[in-house]
């Protein structure tokens, strides 16, 4: 692993934990169906927890913070073993997060998510986590935490630099004011909806800038791979093509491997061709967290 790099500050992922529970289907079950699932297994997963173990296997010390019931321990064991700083993953009553999610023969996925222990986050929670970071440090965050608002407002006013994956898209996001998020990452579909319908890539990216100018802006785009843009700078990057056994945490992948380019110092360019690998490698492969490539994985298809 490449060591000669160093982080000044501290990099911290406030998010969610959830066992996994994969079916394998032919198709998605639709409306008023009944279907056999032809296999099913447990993964660790949670979009958090997913962006957590990619910073870290991506090489950078990522503090995880969130919440986890009696139920969830191996997320700890977990940690340890992806070396992820567990110091702000708290045991708390109830259940952890879980979510239920079918994986088609083509690698497509469509998850449903019950929120368990990353729904009770408390106001002290977040207190007690952001007094140990200060200004200039990282935040990301995802949306299946709940105080998503209010960790926005504490991060922001001690000079964090908040980067924001809004998935899953919902009203929870209409509380959160978008002008303190440093950058956006996120997919199209995702896109469209934070810009009032756009569809193309350009379009969805122009109208975030036009609010939000001095953000960075990580869109993914499936199929067709992924851009960057800021108010200077656009760059567009086509995907690795792979044969897709499922897809569950690609975008996860992309996000935490994003961070780590910029922290590493690389060029949007080099950073943005480091993510369609890793991504890549992810598709390819079962589960959310473990589909997830260490650095060295990555660094050989480079
Ligand atoms: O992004 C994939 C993740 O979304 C899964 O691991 C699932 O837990 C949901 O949070």
């Amino acid at each position: 692993m490449d060591r000669k790099w160093e982080i000044r500050m501290k990099v911290l992922n406030f998010g969610s934990m959830n066992l996994d529970y994969v079916y394998a289907v032919d198709h998605m079950v639709q409306p008023g169906e009944t279907q056999s699932s032809t296999g099913m297994e447990v993964f660790l997963g949670g979009k958090g927890f997913n962006q957590s173990a990619a910073l870290a296997k991506a090489g950078v010390p990522v503090y995880h913070a969130g919440q986890i019931g009696e139920d969830g321990r191996i997320f700890l064991e977990a940690a340890k073993e992806f070396a992820i700083k567990d110091d702000y993953i708290k045991v708390c009553e109830g259940k952890t997060g879980h979510a239920i999610i079918q994986v088609d023969k083509n690698g497509q996925n469509c998850i449903l998510l019950y929120g368990g222990g990353n729904r009770t986050i408390t106001r002290g929670f977040v207190d007690e986590v952001l007094s140990g970071f200060e200004k200039g440090d990282i935040l990301l965050l995802q949306n299946e935490i709940n105080e998503l608002d209010y960790i926005i407002d504490q991060a922001y006013e001690k000079g964090m630099q908040i980067y924001l994956n809004p998935s899953p898209f919902d009203q929870a996001l209409d509380k959160c004011d978008m002008s303190k998020i440093s950058c956006f990452l996120l997919n199209e579909i995702e896109g469209g909806q934070i810009s009032g319908g756009e569809t193309e890539p350009d379009k969805i990216v122009d109208s975030i800038l036009a609010k939000y100018e001095n953000a960075k802006i990580v869109l993914t785009l499936g199929g067709e791979g992924s851009m960057y843009a800021d108010k200077d700078k656009r760059f567009r990057q086509p995907i690795c093509k792979v044969e897709a056994i499922d897809t569950t945490a690609a975008g996860d992948t992309f996000t935490g491997y994003f961070i780590a380019g910029v922290l590493k110092g690389k060029t949007v360019e080099e950073t943005l061709k480091m993510c369609a690998i890793a991504s890549g490698i992810a598709v390819s492969r079962k589960g959310a967290t473990p589909s997830i490539p260490y650095m060295e994985e990555v660094e050989k298809f480079l």
